[in-house]
């Protein structure tokens, strides 16, 4: 049997038709904890560079309008922190204009991090509960990132991406906004993924050294291969970043002077 949606009956995305982002309801931006948007602070000024480099990168690498998925191997290596900051450096640019979608409904992360209400959102649009427009919001201070959280926790995230819904939603949305940046659930835990992947132009993988399982990790990106991007490696202590060669490493660890030093 056709689903209603199938036949076009309760499907809402022309809600968008003949609107433009400027109509987007506005919010302050209260970011839960400044330094997680690295990008709009002069704060960390280090990590702010990071992320630039990284946007940079990304649009090198795709082109402009562009759905992009941030995943990584494993739970809680930086996937909504990355999407974020990442997002939020774009929507700086001032190239075009910013979404950000918070498409991990089993473990949503973006309105806690941006004091924002979680629904209408995502799950809502797909569930057909809610019109685009009314979840979509941006910022007062940063108007250029515009935002549509997770909503409400759901039972069945899987089927909510397995639908025309979703598939006509990443169509929509490249068609307003020059880039969107989707905050995504782990690779190799759920179907979800794959789905979001499906509407995607490219994916930024993000591990993380002193967490991402290496097991994992490889399995991941070898997942990601055909829509890969970018590889963030996030959290990275020092030497890890500038170790030039595995001989420079081991000599350093293994030195006389480093030995007799103690440290
Ligand atoms: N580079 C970083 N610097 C400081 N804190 C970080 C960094 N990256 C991640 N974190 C912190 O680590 C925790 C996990 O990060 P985050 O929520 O972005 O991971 P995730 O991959 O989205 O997790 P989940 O799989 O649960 O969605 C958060 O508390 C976040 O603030
Ligand atoms: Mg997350």
């Amino acid at each position: 049997m056709t689903k209603p949606e199938e036949a076009g009956i309760i499907y809402s995305h022309g809600d968008l038709e003949g609107w433009d982002v400027s109509a987007l309801r506005n919010v302050p931006l209260q970011a839960a904890d400044a330094m997680l948007l690295v990008s709009a602070t002069t704060k960390d000024a280090y990590s702010a560079e990071q992320f630039r480099i990284i946007r940079t990168r990304v649009v090198q690498a795709l082109k402009r309008p562009f759905v992009l998925a941030v995943s990584s191997p494993s739970v809680g290596d930086g996937k909504s922190f990355t999407a974020l900051n990442l997002a939020a450096a774009m929507a700086l640019s001032g190239q075009a204009p910013t979404l950000l979608i918070d498409a991990d409904l089993r473990s949503s992360a973006l309105h806690r991090r941006l004091s924002v209400q979680r629904s209408p959102g995502l799950a809502e649009i797909l569930s057909g509960a809610s019109l685009v427009r009314d979840a979509i919001f941006r910022f007062e201070e940063l108007p250029s990132l515009a935002v549509l959280p997770a909503g409400e926790e759901t039972k069945n995230p899987t089927d909510l991406f397995d639908s025309l819904r979703w598939r006509r939603l990443a169509q929509v949305v490249r068609r307003h906004f020059g880039q969107v940046v989707v905050d995504c659930p782990p690779v190799n835990l759920f179907a979800d993924y794959d789905l979001i992947e499906g509407q995607c132009d490219g994916v930024v993988a993000v591990v993380r050294p002193d967490h991402t399982d290496r097991t994992l990790c490889l399995a991941a990106l070898a997942k990601m291969r055909p829509k890969l991007a970018g590889v963030v490696v996030n959290a990275a202590e020092e030497w890890f970043l500038w170790k030039k060669s595995p001989e420079r490493y081991y000599s350093h660890y293994g030195s006389e002077e480093r030995l007799r030093s103690g440290k």
